[in-house]
C-alpha cells in the first residue's frame, strides 16, 4: 500500500459519515455526496455529529467535503457507503450502487481499491459492481484494480457500538488486497479487524446478521399474536422463559428501518435466483410486516372496549423506526397511522428527536411540537426513546382528557398501572 493512501468515502449518511470521520483520525479523506445541502452544512459545521454517533476527536485538517465527483478522482481508495434499498416489489434496487460504479469508471486508475460497505447480497461486489468497472474501463479485476467488502455494523443511536469500536470483517478480491484492507482498517479501528476468506463470505455474513434478527423477532411476534388471543401476557412469558440458561431474548415489535426490514429481501432475492425458496426468511418477513396491522387492530380494540368515545383522540409518542434515533426511513409507525386513520382516529404524533421539517404535511396526522395537556383519550407509546422512558406515568396522565388509556408496545413501565396496557 502506498504510504499515504488518499481515501474517498462515497455517500455521507448514517454509515458514511462515521466512516469518513473515523478514517480522518489517521488519514487524508475526502467525503463525497450528491446532496449539495448536506455538503454545505458539513463545510459549515452545521451537522450534529452526535446524531451520527461520532464522539472521537475530529481532525478537521484531514477532511475535505465535496459534491463534485472530480475532486475524488485522484484518490486511490474508494469506500462506498451509498443506500441499497428495495423497490416497491421488495426486490433489491442496486441502481445507486451501479451509478457509483459508472462514476468511478471515469477516473479508475491502476491499483485503485474500491471497498463496498453498503449492504448487498452475496455476489454484488464482484459480479455486478466490478463487472461494470471492467466493462467501462477495459481494466481487469485483480490485475489493474482491486475490490473489497467490509460490511458496516453501525447502529444509529447506539453510543456504545460506534464505528471505531465495532469488530469489523474485511475481505479483498485477492489475498494481497485482503491484507491491504485489513491494514487500512486496523490503522484506525480500536476493535478487531477480522479477515474472511473472500468477498462473498463477507457479503453473506452481513446479510445474515440482520436476517437472523428478523427471523427471531418474527418468531416472537408470532408468539405475541398467539398469546394475545389466549389472553396471556407475552412479556411475562418471555421473562419466565428467559430464566433458562440458553433461552435467547428477543422482544415483539415493529420492524422498520433500513437494515433488518430490508436486508432479508436481499438474501431472499439471491436465494430465489439460485432456485432455493427461502421459507424461513419469507415467513419472518411476512410476520414482521403484518405487525403494523396487528398493533393497529389492538389499539382500536382497546379503545373501543375501554374508552368508546368520539372523537377518538390519540397521541402517538415516537415516529422514528426505533428508539433514540431521528431516522424515520421505513418506520412502521407510518403504517400504523394509516390503519388508525381508517379507524377514524384523530391522530397527533410527538417525537422530540425528529425534526419538524422532515415530516410532510398531511391530512392523516398532526405532528406536534409539544403534546397538549388534558387533551387525549389514548396515548400510544410507539417508540422507546429515552425521553419517553424517563417520563413518569403521572406526566403522561397530565395529557389525558377524562377517560383515557396508555397503550404500549415497549413495556416501558415495569409497574402495572391502571389504564396502562402492553398490547403486544
Ligand atoms: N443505517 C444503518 O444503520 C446501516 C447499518 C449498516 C449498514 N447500512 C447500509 O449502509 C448503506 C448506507 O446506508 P445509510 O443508512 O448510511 O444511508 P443514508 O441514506 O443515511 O446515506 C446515504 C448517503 O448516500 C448519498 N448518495 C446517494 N446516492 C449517491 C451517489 N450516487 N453518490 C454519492 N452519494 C450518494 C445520499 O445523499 C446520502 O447522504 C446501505 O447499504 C445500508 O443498508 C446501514
Amino acid at each position: 500500500m502506498k504510504l499515504n493512501p488518499k481515501i474517498a468515502v462515497i455517500g455521507l449518511g448514517y454509515v458514511g459519515l462515521p466512516v469518513l470521520f473515523g478514517f480522518s483520525t489517521a488519514h487524508q479523506v475526502i467525503g463525497y455526496d450528491i446532496n449539495k445541502k448536506l455538503i454545505s452544512n458539513l463545510k459549515k459545521n452545521k451537522i450534529d455529529l452526535k446524531k451520527y454517533c461520532i464522539f472521537h476527536k475530529i481532525k478537521k485538517q484531514n477532511i475535505k467535503f465535496t459534491y463534485n465527483i472530480k475532486d475524488i478522482s485522484l484518490c486511490n481508495i474508494f469506500i462506498v457507503t451509498v443506500p441499497t434499498p428495495i423497490n416497491n416489489r421488495k426486490i433489491p434496487d442496486l441502481n445507486i450502487l451501479k451509478k457509483v460504479a459508472n462514476q468511478i469508471s471515469k477516473f479508475l486508475k491502476k491499483d485503485d481499491i474500491i471497498i463496498i460497505e453498503s449492504t448487498v447480497y452475496p455476489g454484488v461486489t464482484e459480479e455486478i459492481f466490478s463487472k461494470i468497472l471492467e466493462k467501462n474501463t477495459k481494466f481487469k479485476l485483480n490485475y489493474d484494480f482491486f475490490c473489497g467488502y467490509s460490511p458496516e455494523r453501525i447502529n444509529p443511536g447506539d453510543k456504545k457500538h460506534t464505528f471505531l469500536k465495532i469488530n469489523k470483517i474485511v475481505a479483498g478480491s485477492n489475498k494481497i488486497t485482503t491484507n491491504k484492507i485489513h491494514k487500512l482498517y486496523s490503522s484506525v479501528l480500536k476493535s478487531k479487524v477480522i479477515k474472511v476468506r473472500d468477498i462473498k463470505t463477507a457479503e453473506a455474513a452481513k446479510v445474515i446478521e440482520n436476517t437472523q434478527r428478523d427471523i427471531n423477532i418474527g418468531f416472537i411476534n408470532e408468539l405475541s399474536k398467539i398469546f394475545s388471543s389466549l389472553n396471556i401476557d407475552t412479556n411475562e412469558v418471555l421473562k419466565a422463559a428467559s430464566t433458562k440458561w440458553n433461552f435467547i431474548n428477543f422482544k415483539p415489535g415493529l420492524v422498520g428501518g433500513h437494515c433488518i426490514g430490508i436486508d432479508p429481501y436481499y438474501l431472499a432475492y439471491k436465494a430465489k435466483k439460485s432456485k432455493i425458496f427461502p421459507k424461513m426468511i419469507t415467513a419472518g418477513r411476512l410476520t414482521n410486516e403484518s405487525m403494523s396491522k396487528f398493533v393497529s387492530n389492538r389499539i382500536n380494540f382497546y379503545y373501543d372496549k375501554l374508552i368508546n368515545k368520539k372523537p377518538k383522540k390519540i397521541l402517538i409518542c415516537g415516529i422514528s423506526f426505533k428508539a433514540n434515533t431521528d431516522d424515520i426511513r421505513n418506520s412502521k409507525i407510518f403504517d400504523v397511522i394509516d390503519y388508525l386513520y381508517k379507524f377514524n382516529f384523530k391522530i397527533s404524533v410527538y417525537d422530540p428527536l425528529v425534526k419538524h421539517h422532515s415530516i410532510k404535511k398531511n391530512k392523516k396526522f398532526n405532528f406536534v411540537k409539544k403534546p397538549r395537556k388534558k387533551f387525549y383519550n389514548c396515548i400510544f407509546i410507539a417508540v422507546a426513546h429515552k425521553q419517553f422512558k424517563n417520563t413518569s406515568f403521572d406526566e403522561y396522565m397530565q395529557l389525558a382528557h377524562n377517560k383515557f388509556i396508555i397503550l404500549d408496545i415497549n413495556n416501558i413501565f415495569a409497574k402495572k398501572y391502571k389504564n396502562y396496557y402492553q398490547i403486544i
